[in-house]
């Protein structure tokens, strides 16, 4: 699949975004090995720590159903320049999937980053064996 198809997944998962607190809209697309597309949207709560970012939804969507393996991952949201994973989500990916590739967005300018330059020195599953 294209970083240009994956983006077009994540924009339309904005759609679900629930998010009347902050009124930022995320939307992610997860391609996993087996060529299978797992989107999420960010879940807001009322009690703000309950909140769930469009990147982790899409993960623990793909976990849940039994993938484990991702190649890359498209990022969006309806704000304004690129949609940066947050630190939590960086850690996530991390834990399944050190060497994804982030696939952003600023209005058809595309962005990609290895989850290895936007979290070097990561701690992660090896340092617990
Ligand atoms: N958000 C995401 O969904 N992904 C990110 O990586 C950045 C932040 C969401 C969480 C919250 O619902 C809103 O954006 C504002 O922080």
């Amino acid at each position: 699949m294209t970083n240009e198809a994956l983006l077009k997944l994540a924009y339309e998962a904005t759609e679900k975004s629930y998010a009347p607190y902050s009124n930022f809209k995320v939307g992610a697309a997860l391609l996993t090995k087996e060529g299978k597309v797992f989107t999420g949207c960010n879940v807001e709560c009322a009690s703000f720590g309950g909140t769930n970012c469009a990147e982790r939804t899409a993960v623990f969507k793909a976990i849940s159903e039994g993938y484990h393996d991702f190649v890359k991952i498209a990022v969006v949201s309806a704000g304004e320049g690129f949609t940066y994973p947050c630190g939590i989500c960086r850690q996530v990916l991390n834990e399944f999937a050190p060497e994804i590739d982030i696939i952003m967005d600023d209005h058809g300018k595309e962005l990609v980053v290895n989850l290895k330059e936007m979290l070097p020195y990561s701690f992660g599953p090896t340092d617990l064996k």
